[in-house]
């Protein structure tokens, strides 16, 4: 089949690890029989360096022409918070450009990876859940504004926001396990408590077979720590969302091999690691590619319908994994890691 990828690199590490996601897209290409036409644009810092801009109007149009975009990461210490143009806008409205308002982020425990969890072992063996992030609404989306010494930040959902992001869950729990957590904090918050009656509603109306279930968010965030077995399909807000996907990452050991998938109505998503851009290590080679591997994994599984490809990618960083592959934030104390080129190497050689 014909794929069209637009690939935006970023900032610090997230060129180096791209251009590890496009390898193995490229072996894929080539084994399966598949064209895939790959677009490199700028995008973020280095955007707004050339362009002035972090999301040039070509940069856009190559997005929504693609059927899939994969992304490495943004921002940097040269764009911090006082910088006058600041590439985390750029990625947002990206995000709300492409409409992909469903954030997707898988979060299973590799078993070659059980040792390098801060967490114990014996909390993780079953842990396989999945983060589906509201991405294009709530406060990241809402007025901002100053008014004398007062800041403020407004939070807003609607109805429809909420049912939309419900029934992706509802369809994604109804393939698992059926059972569906939604996160928020309704003993404070209004958006939250229509959150609550909202996809409550949709659940019990549309997915018969899916139960849910209601949990403050910072009760979530200590289950997570202390049951995270007991999860399965974890529905929440965008910020919400945010912050719990990074405490959940440290269950699989590093934040360097998660992905994730951002998707709208139609087929097109946008695919990143849920990884940073790392500047303390930008330029180094040492970064962790898998987060990105799998992320072009699921590039395949949901914009291009390429299943078993995706599948093969999975398999094929678990075993590099299980062989022992590691670069240096999933490497025991003191153990020789591996550079961001040869963990991608690994992977490839472990592809069948
Ligand atoms: C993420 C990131 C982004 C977010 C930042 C870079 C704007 O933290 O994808 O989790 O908060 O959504
Ligand atoms: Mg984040």
């Amino acid at each position: 089949m014909k794929g069209r990828i637009a690939v935006l690199g970023g900032d610090g590490i997230g060129p180096e690890v791209v251009a590890e996601g496009v390898r193995v897209l490229e072996a894929v290409a080539s084994r399966h029989g598949h064209v895939f036409e790959l677009e490199a644009l700028p995008f973020g810092g280095v955007a707004i360096d050339a362009f002035g801009d972090g999301l040039p109007e070509h940069t856009l149009e190559g997005c929504v022409a693609a059927d899939g975009v994969l992304l490495g990461a943004i921002g940097g210490p040269k764009w911090g918070p006082d910088a006058p143009v600041r590439p985390e806008p750029a990625l947002l409205r990206l995000r709300a450009e492409l409409g992909v308002y469903a954030n997707l982020r898988p979060i299973a425990v590799q078993q070659a990876l059980r040792d390098a969890s801060p967490i114990k072992p014996e909390y993780l063996d079953g842990v396989d859940l999945l983060f589906v992030r509201e991405l294009t609404g709530g406060i990241y989306f809402g007025r901002k504004w100053r008014e004398g010494a007062r800041a403020f930040d407004e939070c807003a959902y609607s109805v429809s926001e909420i049912e939309r992001i419900t029934r992706v869950a509802g369809r994604l729990a109804a393939s698992r396990r059926g059972k569906i957590t939604q996160v928020d904090k309704s003993n404070v918050l209004e958006t939250s408590r229509l959150w609550r009656t909202v996809s409550e509603r949709v659940i019990r109306t549309e997915f018969p077979g899916v139960k849910i279930e209601h949990m403050f968010v910072d009760a979530a965030a200590m289950h997570l720590i202390r049951r995270p077995r007991d999860f399965d399909v974890i529905l929440t807000e965008n910020l919400f969302g945010d912050i719990l996907t990074d405490e959940g990452a440290m269950l699989a050991g590093s934040l360097g091999v998660l992905p994730s998938a951002a998707l709208g109505e139609g087929r097109r998503g946008l695919y990143e690691p849920i990884h940073g851009s790392a500047p303390d290590i930008a330029g180094l080679g040492i970064a962790n590619p898998c987060g990105t591997i799998l992320s072009a994994a699921l590039l395949l599984r949901h914009s291009l319908g390429l299943e078993s490809e995706a599948r093969a990618i999975e398999a094929a960083v678990a075993k590099a994994l299980s062989r022992g592959a590691r670069t240096a934030d999933i490497a025991a104390n003191g153990a020789k890691s591996l550079s961001t080129r040869e963990m991608g190497d690994a992977v490839l050689a472990a592809l069948d």
